[in-house]
């Protein structure tokens, strides 16, 4: 207020070097644009999420793993066109290193992957979950900063591992209270293009490129995406054969269009039967329009996405058998995808379903007078000896204690007092039941 202003100003010039509050500019309070500050209670929401990716991966039997936000800017060079690789955060550090903050987590476990070597025994279940860095145009659930849970499979190069991934996506789902009918994962591969292509003769090497561009169907005009695919030299013909196949919904169309024989019908028909056994097939349907927007996936690619279509991707993923051989190593088959921690709070916030984290202590410890700072300490130490999470307060009104009891949903109040204290004993007040009782502090610590 004006006033408590008024009482810090310094009396004379000379009292003191700090500027006075008239000439002093309040630093601005917000984080970077499209990075966040996670308050308590938005901490407990992340936490609450991150405890669920973590079960979800335990009850999946995938080990944790982590890598440095901070990577060599040279893991994320690639040809293809992407999105990604021009948002990147980059810069030089101060021993003329190229580094980026990392804008995904792939590379890294690739990385990792090959580090490791013949002493790595196939398949490797791994999943992670780090902070992402994109210099991204902002819109709803899309930031330059975000969390991502990865889970990552490999060594497996049958759509087995897909369906485990799928299951995993679907029993998060299940676990924060979302349906079916709510949120659905559409599946293709990257190898009916890719059938598409042989049939036109367009040259492999063009593949990546044109899974990209293609990617960008629906968020840009078809007219641009043909002219960009006749840029990278795909034929006329080639063009309009992509443009129909992408609008397959069902397996027994894509059949007839490319035939039973191929990968791509075999491994998606596989992964749907698979799925029926699982017992997920309801949150699944197969969508040629699924293609994703990252160069390296080579086989089935999939995406959750909001039934109303109001949100960007959930998530998003698929298999990425070549990614090895870019960068220097054999090939190893691999599948897995990111979970980002921005859409999927938006979704369960407009569904009304985000989970009510009220915080909880167990004891209160409160002297009622300065002098016994001592003895309150004491309990406080033994009782956190014991594993109970105590609160400390002191300097306070007793009104405002029990106010914040309330508040931060405390189990017991312990009040030291002195005539109590010196009998050896505290007041003790469950705070459920009102109930209020003298204990001896021997008591206090036994279990009950
Ligand atoms: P991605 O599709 O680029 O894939 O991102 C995966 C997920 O991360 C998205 O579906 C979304 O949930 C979240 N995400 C991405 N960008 C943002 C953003 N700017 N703001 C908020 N959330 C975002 C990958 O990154 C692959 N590396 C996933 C993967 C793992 N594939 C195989 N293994």
């Amino acid at each position: 207020t004006a006033t408590q202003d008024d009482a810090r100003q310094p009396k004379t010039d000379e009292d003191t070097a700090v500027p006075a509050a008239t000439e002093r500019s309040l630093i601005d309070v917000n984080p970077p644009r499209g990075t966040r500050d996670f308050p308590p209670e938005d901490m407990r929401l992340r936490n609450w999420l991150f405890r669920n990716f973590r079960e979800v991966s335990s009850l999946m039997s995938f080990e944790e793993v982590d890598f440095p936000v901070l990577e060599s800017e040279a893991l994320f060079i690639r040809k293809g066109g992407e999105e990604i690789t021009q948002q990147l955060y980059n810069f030089e550090d101060k021993g003329g290193r190229r580094v980026v903050l990392r804008p995904e987590i792939t590379p890294s476990l690739a990385r990792l992957v090959i580090k490791q070597g013949k002493s790595a025994s196939l398949p490797l279940k791994w999943f992670t979950i780090g902070q992402c860095w994109r210099y991204e145009r902002m819109t709803r659930g899309r930031r330059r900063e975000h969390y991502q849970w990865n889970m990552d499979i490999i060594g497996l190069p049958k759509v087995r591992a897909e369906a485990e991934l799928i299951h995993a996506i679907v029993l998060l789902f299940e676990r924060v209270g979302i349906t079916s009918s709510e949120v659905g994962i559409r599946i293709s591969s990257r190898k009916v293009l890719q059938a598409v292509l042989q049939m036109h003769s367009i040259p492999e090497h063009l593949f990546a490129e044109v899974c990209v561009i293609v990617d960008k169907l629906g968020k840009v005009t078809r007219e641009e995406i043909e002219k960009e695919l006749m840029i990278a030299g795909v034929s006329f013909e080639a063009v309009k054969g992509i443009i129909e196949v992408l609008s397959i919904k069902s397996l027994s169309k894509l059949e007839e269009v490319l035939g039973s024989e191929g990968e791509a019908v075999t491994d998606l028909k596989s992964l749907f039967l698979l799925a029926e056994h699982y017992g997920y097939s309801q949150w699944i349907n197969f969508d040629a329009s699924v293609v994703r927007g990252l160069a390296y996936y080579t086989g089935v690619v999939f995406e959750a996405f909001d039934k109303e279509g109001k949100l960007r991707a959930i998530c998003g993923g698929g298999r990425y058998d070549r990614l090895f051989s870019t960068f220097g190593s054999d090939n190893i088959p691999a599948c897995g995808f990111g979970f980002g921690d921005a859409v999927i709070l938006e979704l369960l916030k407009e569904k009304g379903i985000l989970p009510d984290l009220i915080r909880h202590v167990d004891d209160i410890v409160f002297p009622l007078d300065e002098e016994l700072e001592g003895p309150a300490s004491q309990i406080v130490s033994s009782l956190r000896q014991i594993g109970r999470s105590v609160d400390l307060i002191q300097d306070k009104r007793l009104k405002w204690v029990f106010k914040h009891a309330e508040r931060i949903n405390a189990d017991r109040l312990i009040l030291v007092g002195k005539s109590e204290w010196q009998s050896g004993a505290v007041r003790v007040k469950i705070l459920a039941t009102r109930e209020e009782r003298e204990v001896k502090v021997d008591e206090l610590t036994s279990p009950s």
